[in-house]
């Protein structure tokens, strides 16, 4: 990746969110602390933030030919962090789209052979060349919404070559574009039709081939799993993660999205770095989150674009002191979206998260949650300089125009990607 080695400095920022703070998950009245500066400067050298304030009291620390990017007045933040997305699948699900206009459901579609089993035909005949092709396309989605790190999931092979074919993806598309990547292994999304007579042959696959190999070779830094309703029981998810654990990959959940089955309990027992979706999750799981500092990730837009009215209980996860994200899900079926500032008004709407607790979960809690607080999520000396010099010069304006065409200025390592 490119690093900025001169040094710059950005200069009227309108509102510099800082997020500065502590590098762990923030909870409580933390959310609403954006570390806001008006009529700021930041200074950057060798890719990274040096300082941040007044420009009159950071002139004296100017080499003479620093360069000035000029933000106009406007909001600058840190670059969105989506610790949630399906990055690399082939083909798209228009006709299920189509389908669910016409009145059938998610679930209908998947029992009937669309559903996540058609995105893994389409996506185990693509060669590595073409899923890279069509991930890049989704990276830049990415950036050109304000997003500099996101984390990415295999899942759409569920055979030990395509899993590695996905994983291998991402590995090269992170050669070739600025967006940060954190891959997952998410073999066990849903059980493919081959082993439907055979589950224990495919966890075994999963536990004796796929985990040992990808962890090995670095291939994710994560496991997850889909516990739910037609994916994987809660039995299964520990002995899949279990073994994840034991080869030193990090865990991460989907639980509860369609039904409450003790996927969130489990989450905080083997003590998972999240637990995602949690749209049916009850008070006894959010206090076995807490209990455990488990962070949840809700996924707004797959409940809103699967015409679904089932949010999760954001107030009560923060009532109860959890530390929340907000992501994506991008995927093909349930959620085609890659736009963060989507996220924050959706967050905004439905999750009755106000602007700036929406950003909290979008930067540095984000972060958190893929274990990069020290690197990514807020603009402080030290740490990346990923910044966005957004199109408003309010950040609630992020949440309050809706689907705005927007274009920011997206800088990663202080160089300027889009
Ligand atoms: O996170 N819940 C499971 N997986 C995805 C949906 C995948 C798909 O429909 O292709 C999700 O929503
Ligand atoms: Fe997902």
């Amino acid at each position: 990746m490119r690093v900025r080695s001169q040094a710059s400095i950005v200069v009227n920022c309108g509102q510099l969110l800082t997020l500065a703070g502590p590098a762990r998950p923030r909870a409580g009245a933390e959310l609403q602390e954006l570390g806001l500066l008006r009529d700021a400067a930041m200074f950057l050298k060798e890719g990274r933030v040096a300082a941040v304030g007044f420009y009159r009291d950071l002139q004296s620390l100017l080499p003479r030919d620093v360069e000035v990017i000029d933000a106009g007045g406007r909001a600058v933040l840190p670059g969105f962090v989506d610790a949630h997305t399906h990055l690399v699948f082939g083909g798209n699900r228009i006709g299920d789209f189509e389908q669910r206009i016409a009145g059938r459901t998610y679930q209908e579609i998947a029992a009937s052979g669309g559903g996540i089993a058609s995105t893994l035909e389409h996506t185990r005949r693509a060669s590595e060349e073409e899923l890279l092709g069509a991930a890049r396309r989704h990276a830049e989605w990415f950036l050109r919404g304000g997003t500099t790190t996101i984390e990415a999931k295999s899942g759409y092979g569920l055979t030990e070559q395509s899993e590695l074919k996905i994983l291998n993806v991402l590995r090269s598309l992170q050669e070739l574009m600025p967006l940060r990547i954190v891959p997952t292994l998410l073999a066990a999304h849903i059980v493919p039709a081959e082993f439907r007579e055979d589950r224990e042959g495919y966890i075994a696959m999963i536990t004796e081939q796929l985990i040992p190999e990808v962890s090995r070779n670095g291939l994710a830094r994560y496991c997850d799993v889909f516990c739910d309703e037609h994916a994987f029981t809660v039995d299964e998810a520990r002995r899949i993660l279990q073994q994840a654990k034991q080869s030193g990959l990090g865990l991460r959940m989907h639980v509860e999205q369609f039904r409450v089955d003790g996927g969130a309990k489990l989450a905080a027992e083997l003590g998972a770095k999240t637990a995602d979706h949690l749209e049916c999750t009850d008070a006894e799981g959010i206090e076995a989150l807490r209990a455990a500092g488990v962070q949840p990730v809700l996924l707004p837009a797959s409940v809103f674009a699967l015409s679904r009215t089932e949010y999760p209980d954001a107030r009560a996860m923060i009532a109860a002191g959890l530390a929340p994200v907000i992501a994506s899900d991008f995927n093909p079926g349930s959620s085609p979206t890659a736009s963060m500032p989507f996220i924050i008004a959706l967050a905004a709407l439905y999750l009755r998260m106000l602007p700036s607790e929406a950003i909290v979960a979008s930067t540095i809690n984000a972060a958190a949650s893929l274990d990069m607080a020290d690197e990514v999520g807020s603009l402080e000396p030290g740490k990346r300089a990923d910044f966005v010099i957004h199109e408003c010069e309010d950040y609630r304006e992020l949440a309050y125009f809706l689907a705005t065409p927007a274009r920011p200025r997206v800088f990663v390592d202080g160089c300027e990607v889009i």
